[in-house]
């Protein structure tokens, strides 16, 4: 049966799920939000159904699948009621405020023996599937740089009390590593598997929660270290298209090294992520170029397909916990100001 989508949150986030949906064919008959005036371009444009209470969307038994678009402090209870009620489901990242209810909410996912899928949407860069095909080329992994810098308004260094960004706590429940930093853990995890351990060190706006800057180090069983580091900065012109945007990964190896570039993350339409892969045997670098995409798109596609063909795909709610057990390890990691193991509960 063609999957029938309700979509719970109309904010920023969920245009490209609207667009990634409306290209892919699908049918969006329910719409949510609170303010039902961020609901009603979507409710127009689809012929959708709306309720301010997300409870009466997950109720409707035409819609198979829910969407859940709000920020992450509400996705626990949204997802466990659309599991509950026998949907499948969509839910943006993070998965959840922390790892306990990542787990609770993989748990019920796995328990429903519904589709789950949470939504990490760089994975579908054609740049990072090549560099995921090229990895067996590159023999003994050893080493791994990963960075998510990424300028925002605002003072985040000086002069400020941290009280001016107390947006990003309410809406998002943490500030860099949960809106920027995530992303590029699970493009680590996707490209490199779990690590055993990891030391942080995470950096706030002091007399805040406001986290503005966080090192890390996963260490692998097998002797890889990834450096990992994702900051908000103040600066202009950095990062590969000298945009302010400044997101990369490279993986070595004793046969060679890939060197991923990732672009902004609303523009992708229009600038293409950039994947270099050295090989050490003939000597020569090639450079991989794409049109650009919006990997929303190449992402809501995929799930559509899955969600038609009912075959479970990546990334799910295991891929989701795995993330928030790093989040809150590197949090445990700077308090502690000690190495971390990964408890990763039995998976
Ligand atoms: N993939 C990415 O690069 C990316 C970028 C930005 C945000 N996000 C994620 O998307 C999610 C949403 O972020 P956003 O920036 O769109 O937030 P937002 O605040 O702009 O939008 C959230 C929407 O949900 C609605 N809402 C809140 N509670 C609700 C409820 N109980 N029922 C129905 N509607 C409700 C709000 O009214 C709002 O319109 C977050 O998890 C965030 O981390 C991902």
């Amino acid at each position: 049966m063609k999957p029938q989508y309700g979509i719970i949150g109309c904010g920023n986030i969920s245009r490209f799920h609207f667009e990634g949906l409306r290209r892919a064919g699908a049918d969006i008959i329910h719409i949510s939000d609170i303010h039902e005036s961020a609901a009603r371009p979507y409710i127009e444009a689809f012929g959708a159904a709306y309720s301010a209470d997300y409870r009466e969307l997950i109720a409707n038994p035409q819609v198979t699948v829910v969407s859940v678009l709000t920020s992450a402090k509400f996705h626990r209870e949204i997802c466990l009621a659309a599991l509950a009620a026998g949907k499948d489901v969509i839910c943006e990242k993070t998965m959840a405020n922390d790892a306990d209810e990542a787990e609770e909410i993989m748990r019920a996912a796995e328990a429903s023996g519904q589709l789950f899928f949470n939504s990490y949407m760089k994975r579908f860069y054609p740049a990072v599937q090549q560099a995921k095909a090229l990895l067996p080329r590159l023999g003994r992994l050893f080493s791994a740089q990963v960075r998510a810098y990424q300028r925002w308004e605002g003072q985040y260094y000086e002069h400020t009390d941290g009280s001016e960004h107390q947006w990003v706590l309410d809406g998002y429940g943490g500030a860099v590593v949960k809106c920027a930093g995530s992303h590029m853990i699970d493009m680590t995890l996707h490209l490199l598997g779990r690590p055993e351990s990891l030391y942080a060190n995470v950096d706030f706006i002091p007399g805040s929660q406001i986290d503005r800057k966080a090192t890390a180090l996963f260490e692998y069983a097998d002797g890889l270290v990834a450096s990992y580091e994702t900051a908000i900065h103040p600066l202009d012109k950095i990062g590969h298209e000298r945009d302010g945007w400044d997101e990369s990964l490279e993986v070595n190896g004793t046969k060679g090294r890939i060197q991923v570039y990732t672009v902004k993350w609303d523009a992708s339409e229009h600038r293409p992520a950039l994947l270099v892969h050295y090989d050490n045997e003939t000597g020569t670098s090639t450079e991989y170029r794409y049109d650009a995409i919006d990997p929303f798109h190449v992402e809501m596609q995929y799930f559509h397909d899955c969600l038609t063909q009912r075959k479970p795909g990546a990334p799910n709610h295991t891929d989701g916990f795995y993330v928030d057990v790093i989040i809150a390890a590197m949090m445990e990691s700077s308090r502690r100001r000690a190495s971390v193991d990964l408890d990763w509960r039995g998976r």
